[in-house]
């Protein structure tokens, strides 16, 4: 099997999200589905094929993860983006949002602030309001038709007692800034220095144009990754969001052991047969 780009699949064939009346209206049956951040075209072969050696073997009774999947994530970070994790920060999650909702929930208190910055992922905004967290927007600054923080706007609303997480989006969905490594740092600094904590969504971090460099927050240093965490998932870079589960990088022990218990609280720590067989060839062989 090879890659195949150009072949036109009819995404309305399985209750695909972005072709759904939910995304394109009750009148939108004959739109060009544009509204959901997933790609048209298949899967890499090496996903495929494990998918369908894990049909065959025709049994989907309770499993425990593959032994294979985290080092083939803690590999893939290391080899594509010099980003080197202690398999002990990885804990398991089954999607970003839930992730960023249980870091909501564990970290911060009702009507504490989240800060975010606008123009962003719209469902950072239903979190916030599902958790009963005030939105403390740092709206991007648009110049010359490039997009920036506003590092000003961030030092006043984090100075504030209130705030005390930011869902760093990087690179950032939408507008397409790979955030730089000095970027990064000085919003890191502004948050260390007030207290906030960064629960960064990195994933859309694979997809970046030639010449911009994905940062993982995390690399930026031990100091850095302590105040964070981190949100990570094959789900874009293979187009298998609905084949797939998360990854969140928590290097601060406590805060991880708090995570780790809320998952347990949850239960949400199952595995999903075809999520691991998809995920780990993703990673291993996908590239
Ligand atoms: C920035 C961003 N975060 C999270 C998600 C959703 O991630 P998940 O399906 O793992 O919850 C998306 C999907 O479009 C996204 O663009």
């Amino acid at each position: 099997m090879t890659n195949q780009f150009d072949v036109i699949i009819d995404r309305r064939a399985v209750p695909a999200l972005k072709t759904h009346k939910m995304v394109l209206g009750e009148d939108g049956a004959d739109l060009f589905a544009a509204g959901v951040a997933d790609m048209d075209f298949l899967a890499p072969p090496p996903v495929l094929s494990a998918l369908q050696k894990r049909l065959e073997h025709g049994v989907f009774g309770y499993e425990t993860m593959p032994d294979e999947l985290i080092p083939a994530l803690t590999n893939w970070l290391a080899k594509r983006h010099g980003w080197e994790v202690d398999v002990k920060h990885i804990l398991r999650s089954p999607n970003i949002l839930n992730t960023l909702a249980i870091a909501a929930s564990i970290f911060t208190n009702t009507d504490d602030g989240i800060i975010v910055q606008p123009p962003v992922f719209f469902d950072f905004y239903n979190i916030l309001k599902e958790n009963n967290r005030n939105l403390l927007p740092n709206p991007l600054i648009l110049k010359d038709g490039r997009y920036s923080m506003d590092f000003a706007g961030l030092e006043k609303i984090a100075s504030d007692p209130k705030a005390k997480m930011i869902y760093l989006c990087n690179p950032h969905n939408p507008v397409g800034r790979v955030w730089t490594k000095d970027e990064l740092t000085t919003l890191g600094d502004i948050c260390a220095r007030y207290d906030v904590l960064v629960v960064s969504d990195e994933i859309h971090g694979d997809i970046t144009f030639t010449g911009h460099k994905y940062t993982p927050f995390s690399s930026l240093g031990a100091a850095y990754a302590d105040n964070a965490i981190i949100c990570l998932s094959p789900a874009k870079s293979f187009n298998i969001a609905a084949c797939c589960s998360a990854f969140v990088i928590v290097s601060n022990d406590r805060r991880r052991k708090t995570f780790q218990q809320e998952n347990s609280r949850l239960t949400v720590n199952k595995n999903n047969a075809f999520a691991s067989a998809a995920m780990t060839a993703a990673y291993v062989e996908g590239e």
